[in-house]
């Protein structure tokens, strides 16, 4: 009997009768009949039947080995990204539980044999996330999300809860052109229910089922919806269609034999993984900037830029913004490994495994993943690699200067891949080109856009895999710094007596216990009382001391320059109250 089927038949026992069932299986042990009775006591009654076939069974027989860290930034076509999911997730985005190509694919699971000549389908979903795209197209979208997120109304209050409920507002908008309450209540569930499913992960778990069951039942209106907002972005039934990543997938997607209108509905729903990692690096960044616990290093760093010339490179790949937006990718990681499928090796110098030698029928399910956290922090790549260093990156190559050239320097015959350009069909005269290591990346009226192509930066994956939402992200978290800088925010430690336990991204649940401050309201505060005192209402010399504490906080490393608060616009009313003193 197959060994999946026999898991799955004992869990669907009643309990009693397994040990007695169990002996009935050839070969098996006593102890492994009473271990699966204990397996099957351990799923809860109401569980239903196929879920637990397909998803609670499958996650127990899979096994996730720790690659090796790789010491150029390649994972080799071997370890495949074909299917490369663990198989008790595919009832999440299939109805039948398992691959299902003919229903639409995502590219973040193909194997590079299936993409189309030169990793074809990478590039066109490539087209709709070059960075040139960021400030005409989606800049403003972002920028208003965080201002929402921000408002002075939200001081004070667990922040990722507050973060979520606005989240799928940004994520429709980006992709579609939707938000508000053009969103229906059962999309911006089923969205949530993904996202706890991923975060809490042990199908065991009654939230992981009841969720799991919600995304199944919404997964059919969901696609339903996709495909019809898909149809208003091609014919232009939404506002500036040119700014969502439907309409640059639509143009660029050729005759769609590798990138289909159902591929399209399938990436921008597959889509729930990858955008909800900007959570765990929103937590990630607040608790490492927050007032009581952060890291004195991240926020002297902090400071330090944004006291300088934040926009502007100078004679750097990237501005002084972009590298310690990497340089926090970098330490804080939110995605800890490259995924990818492994079969079996028939036979080895070890002699023949155990399915080829005995028989066997069942199958395991087994994956590698290629850590990046440890490659990141590997001594092989850095001389410093536990410190905070956003400067790093100006010392080793980008994509860009991998060539041919370079290529046979390190060692290669010749680059492991063709260096080809995919032009654009959308207007723009730009392309997606990919250095000799197979990392993609834009090129837009002639300059090359590139990533840091260097294994010691590794949280965004590796070579012709390597993410194509990097510089979208991190163009999104620069924005967010802004922010966090221009309207003084502070994260604090809230200290609530019973903080919530809030799914931020995969394999995260947090406690949601930091919130922000508007510093400036603190300092005018103290302030203000202090200088009134000193200068009654002499302004000139109010201002003389505002400016030296701004001196003194920037020497100290410390958030913000209050006396900058007067040419702010975005005072709330108490704030504007106390300019007013
Ligand atoms: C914090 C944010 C993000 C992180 C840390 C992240 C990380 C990664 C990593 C590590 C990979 C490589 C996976 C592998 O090789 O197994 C990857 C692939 C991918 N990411 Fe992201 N990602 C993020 C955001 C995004 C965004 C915003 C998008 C889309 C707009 C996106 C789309 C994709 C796609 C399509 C792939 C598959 C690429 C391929 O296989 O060629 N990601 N991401």
């Amino acid at each position: 009997m197959e060994r999946r089927a026999f898991l799955a038949a004992a869990a669907a026992t009643p309990a009693g009768l397994v040990s007695a069932r169990a002996a009935q299986y050839d070969g098996l042990p006593d102890d492994v009949g009473a271990a699966l009775a204990r397996f099957r006591n351990s799923i809860p009654s109401n569980f239903d039947r196929d879920y637990v076939e397909h998803a609670v069974v499958p996650f127990f027989l899979t096994s996730i080995y720790e690659g090796e860290r790789p010491a150029l930034p390649m994972i080799d076509v071997t370890l495949s990204k074909e299917n490369a999911l663990p198989f008790d997730l595919w009832g999440l985005i299939y109805k039948g539980w398992q691959p299902t190509p003919e229903e639409g694919v995502t590219v973040f699971l193909q194997g590079l044999e299936e993409r189309g000549d030169n990793n074809l389908r990478k590039r066109i979903y490539f087209s709709a996330v070059t960075p040139d795209l960021y400030r005409p197209m989606y800049q403003a979208k972002v920028v208003a999300f965080f201002d929402r997120l921000l408002d002075p109304q939200y001081a004070e209050k667990p922040f990722m809860r507050h973060y979520l409920d606005y989240y799928f507002d940004l994520y429709w908008d980006l992709h579609l052109g939707v938000k508000g309450d053009a969103i229906p209540s059962g999309v911006r569930q089923i969205g949530e229910s993904f996202n706890t499913v991923l975060a809490f992960r042990n199908p065991l778990q009654p939230i992981v089922y009841e969720n799991y069951m919600k995304v199944r039942a919404l997964l059919d209106p969901l696609k339903q919806w996709i495909d019809q907002k898909v149809k208003d972005v091609a014919n232009g039934r939404v506002p500036n269609p040119e700014k969502t990543f439907a309409w640059y997938w639509l143009k660029n997607a050729g005759n769609g034999e590798h990138f289909s209108n159902k591929d399209i509905v399938f990436e921008c729903f597959h889509n729930f993984v990858a955008l909800s990692q900007w959570g765990n690096t929103i937590f990630g960044i607040m608790s490492r900037l927050s007032k009581d616990s952060g890291d004195p290093e991240v926020r002297g760093s902090f400071t330090k830029t944004m006291s300088g010339d934040y926009d502007h490179a100078t004679g750097s790949p990237y501005t002084p913004l972009e590298l310690i937006v990497m340089e926090l990718f970098r330490t804080i990681s939110p995605n800890g490994g490259s995924i990818s499928a492994v079969e079996d090796a028939r036979r080895s110098a070890y002699g023949e495994s155990p399915f080829a030698a005995l028989g066997s029928r069942f199958e395991r399910h087994a994956y590698i993943a290629t850590p990046h956290t440890s490659t990141s922090f590997d001594p092989r790549h850095w001389s410093n690699p536990q410190q905070f260093d956003p400067d790093r990156y100006n010392h080793v190559p980008t994509s860009a200067q991998i060539d041919e050239a370079k290529c046979q320097q390190i060692g290669f015959a010749r680059c492991p891949f063709d260096i080809t350009t995919f032009n654009v069909a959308d207007g723009r005269k730009a392309g997606l080109t990919n250095s000799g290591f197979g990392t993609v990346f834009g090129v837009a009226d002639g300059k090359p856009l590139p990533v840091c192509d260097y294994a010691g930066f590794a949280p965004f994956g590796f070579g012709y895999r390597r993410c194509p939402g990097e510089q979208l992200t991190i163009q999104v978290f620069e924005d967010f710094l802004r922010k966090v800088w221009n309207d003084k925010i502070e994260f604090v430690n809230l200290h609530l007596p019973n903080p919530r336990k809030v799914p931020i991204g995969p394999n995260a649940v947090i406690v949601d216990d930091i919130g922000f401050t508007r510093r400036l309201l603190q300092l005018w505060l103290l302030d203000i009382s202090d200088a009134r005192g000193r200068y009654g209402r002499d302004v000139k010399r109010y201002l003389k001391h505002s400016f030296a504490v701004d001196r003194h906080h920037a020497d100290h490393g410390l958030l913000g320059s209050h006396s900058g608060a007067l040419g702010d616009r975005s005072l709330s009313p108490p704030e504007r109250k106390l300019r007013r003193l």
